[in-house]
């Protein structure tokens, strides 16, 4: 996936910069083309002799070194990149990237860029717990930047804690799902119910919830990119369908289920990201009208579309989805039981940035398989990102 590949690497000035010498050296024998820049401060750490010798590319230092008159530097590093790596990323060109600096070759082509940008800190650990860093992590991943964790293990300051780089070969299978990542579904048939169900109580009212279907629909998005053929089945929001996929509208839970049920032995993967209301009214023929008493109305349980398809599964994929306020994790373990689900993508809807409405989400993903893997909040087309690539790789 790598060969053939345009990748620059940006070295900030940190101890792991000679992590980034082997990562460069690993990137040149699979096959990628392989530039250098260095910050001032990484000259300092390792030379810019050793990335040359590794890349057989000349080394950026300096935006003044113009070597060659037919082009400006950074503009033309900038536009030549398929992928762009600061690796390492120490909290001084963290806190220049996120505030739009551009004061060294290094902030100024990434300022001109417009290629992916994947960003891996390496620093101390207070230094990474530090809330200026955390601010300006978090700015740089809501900018759509890709900033990935810092490891755990052994420091240069001679104590284990967080704020290693990740390692050379972490940084390679990033880079080749990324690559990868159109062809990661294709071939499977992916079902995604989105937005809120709608349960009329006369030909007036009725009774709902705040979904926008904004998740719902970025994970069409993604699986449409990555190959995948996409059904969305969606209640009234007011989203158009990403092109390419096709869409189900639906306004009940009661349709919701058919139009489910519908599609279910076709599919490979299902996605409950609706918001589907457990409970419906009877449905008065005339409008309900007002007098001097208080009315009350009776609510029936809806049938829960996940947890029947989870009975009915044969083969097919489920991840579904809880939106909780209280006792997160416990109700969320039991939901992935009780649906007989694959994966649990579980939001805790009172934090601020996550659940109804919002561009962003924070989710904790829970399976049968491995340790539940807590994101921080991100926007939902990386939400999506992440759930499809947990997905692909159950699916292999
Ligand atoms: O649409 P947005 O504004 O972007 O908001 C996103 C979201 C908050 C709606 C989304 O992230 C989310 O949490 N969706 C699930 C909402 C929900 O109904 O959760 P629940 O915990 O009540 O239901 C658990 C699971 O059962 C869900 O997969 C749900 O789709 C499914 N369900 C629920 C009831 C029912 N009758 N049938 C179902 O299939």
């Amino acid at each position: 996936m790598i060969k053939n590949k345009k990748i620059l690497l940006c070295v900030s000035g940190g101890i792991a910069a000679f992590k980034a010498a082997a990562l460069t050296s690993k990137l040149v024998q699979a096959g990628a083309e392989v530039k250098v820049i260095m910050s001032h401060s990484a000259t300092k750490f390792v030379t810019p002799l050793t990335f040359q010798a590794l890349s057989h590319n000349e080394v950026y230092t300096d935006t003044f070194t113009e070597k060659t008159p037919e082009n400006i530097s950074h503009i033309h590093l900038s536009e030549w990149a398929d992928l762009v790596l600061v690796a390492p990323a120490t909290a001084n060109t963290i806190g220049k990237i996120a505030n739009g600096f551009a004061d060294n070759m290094l902030t100024s082509t990434i300022l001109a860029s417009s290629a992916p940008m994947f960003i891996y800190p390496a620093m101390n650990s207070n230094m990474l717990a530090n809330k200026a860093v955390t601010r300006n992590i978090h700015r740089l991943k809501m900018d759509g930047y890709h900033v990935f964790e810092s490891g755990y293990g052994y420091l240069a300051e001679g104590f284990v804690g967080k704020g290693r780089m990740q390692e050379p070969e972490q940084i390679i299978a990033h880079i080749e799902l990324f690559f990868d990542s159109d062809k990661l579904l294709s071939g499977k048939k992916i079902l995604i119910t989105a937005g809120p169900t709608i349960e009329k109580l006369d030909p007036v009212r009725y009774i709902s919830n705040f979904s926008s279907g904004k998740m719902g629909y970025a994970l069409a998005e993604v699986a449409q990119k990555m190959g995948a053929e996409v059904t969305l089945v969606s209640g009234p929001v007011t989203l158009s369908p990403p092109p390419g996929v096709l869409l189900l509208s639906v306004d009940s839970a009661a349709e919701m289920f058919e139009a489910v049920m519908s599609q279910f032995n076709d599919v490979d993967v299902v996605i409950g990201s609706a918001a589907v209301a457990d409970y419906s009214p009877n449905f008065a023929e005339n409008k309900i009208k007002k007098n001097d008493e208080e009315i009350s109305i009776d609510l029936y349980k809806t049938t829960d579309i996940m947890k029947s398809l989870g009975e009915m599964k044969t083969n097919q994929f489920m991840v579904a989805f809880a939106a909780e306020t209280n006792n997160v994790e416990e109700n969320s373990k039991g939901k992935l039981v009780r649906k007989n689900a694959d994966l649990l993508v579980s939001n805790d809807v009172t934090q601020h940035g996550a659940g109804f409405g919002t561009d962003t989400n924070i989710v904790t993903i829970y399976s049968n398989d491995e340790e539940p893997l807590h994101l921080p909040k991100m926007s939902k087309y990386n939400v999506a990102m992440e759930i499809m690539q947990q997905i692909a790789k159950r699916l292999k």
